[in-house]
């Protein structure tokens, strides 16, 4: 594992990624804040581990992100480590989806990260040391029909945390934009719940490990983009030098 630190801050650490990554690294001796709006997933995040302490809170409160930021530091010490992870993922046919679910989807995917990066980043710059990791997706790069409202906030993360990183960059912080294809946790049900868009089908869900795996080694290499999963890389490039082929496909596949 990359990571060389003690304390670490995970938001979404009442589920999926976000937990497994606040076990992992708990079980290699790092202190874990982890942040969540879920109280019981966060309590079975650190049910029967005393390196994690759970902190309940809506990211898309700025107030309240500072005030458990600056509890948490208090309590565990400065941050080494910040992993955006918080997100909610409810498909749609964007002119059918409610547009109070668009708006919040934003809040919370866009905004918890924005809140988040300015609770906790100046402090890690101003020790010129740290990891600051955030969450897109492959719809970050790759929209598809009925992602739309979920892949803008994946691009609004995308692009946030790559001009931070560029603003920022040569004082000591390692910047990673993790950008997965479909990955097997409670999220895909937010899908399968609303809208489950054919082409997501053409590869299975990745297990997170294998995306947790790939985090370390992006973090290790100094690479921003991290594309876990087979494929994703070629996706990538893909979608920049021919998108109008990926459309052709993402249309074939729905039959429209
Ligand atoms: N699972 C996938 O297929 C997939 C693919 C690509 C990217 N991602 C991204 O990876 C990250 C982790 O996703 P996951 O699959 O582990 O999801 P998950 O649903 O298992 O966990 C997300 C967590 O975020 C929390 N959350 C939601 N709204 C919140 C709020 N307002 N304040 C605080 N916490 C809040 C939820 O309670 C949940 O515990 C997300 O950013 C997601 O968009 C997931």
């Amino acid at each position: 594992m990359a990571f060389k630190g003690n304390v670490v801050l995970i938001t979404g650490a009442g589920s999926g990624m976000g937990q497994l990554a606040a076990w992992r690294l708990a079980a290699g001796g790092a202190k874990v804040a982890a942040l969540d709006i879920n109280e019981k997933g966060l309590a079975q995040t650190a049910e029967g581990k005393p390196g994690i302490k759970a902190y309940v809170v809506d990211v898309t409160d700025a107030e309240a992100v500072n005030r458990v930021v600056a509890q948490a530091e208090q309590d565990l010490g400065p941050f080494d480590r910040v992993i955006n992870a918080a997100a909610i993922m409810p498909f749609g046919k964007l002119l059918e989806q409610p547009t109070e679910q668009i708006r919040r989807l934003m809040d919370i995917n866009y905004g918890g990260l924005v809140n988040v990066s300015k609770a906790t980043l100046p402090g890690m710059l101003k020790r010129g040391k740290g990891d600051f990791v955030s969450f897109s997706s492959m719809l970050g790069q790759m929209p598809t029909l009925f992602t739309g409202a979920y892949a803008a906030t994946k691009f609004a993360v995308s692009c946030y945390t790559e001009v931070l990183y560029h603003e920022n960059r040569d004082q000591g912080v390692r910047f990673v934009c993790v950008c997965p294809p479909a990955v097997k946790t409670p999220l895909l049900q937010q899908a399968v719940d609303t809208v489950w868009p054919k082409i997501l089908d053409a590869n299975p869900p990745i297990k997170p490990e294998e995306v947790l795996d790939a985090l370390e080694v992006s973090l290790e290499k100094g690479e921003f983009w991290c594309l876990p999963g087979k494929g994703t890389r070629i996706g990538y490039i893909m979608r920049r030098l021919l998108p109008n082929a990926v459309w052709k496909e993402v249309h074939k596949a729905e039959g429209c």
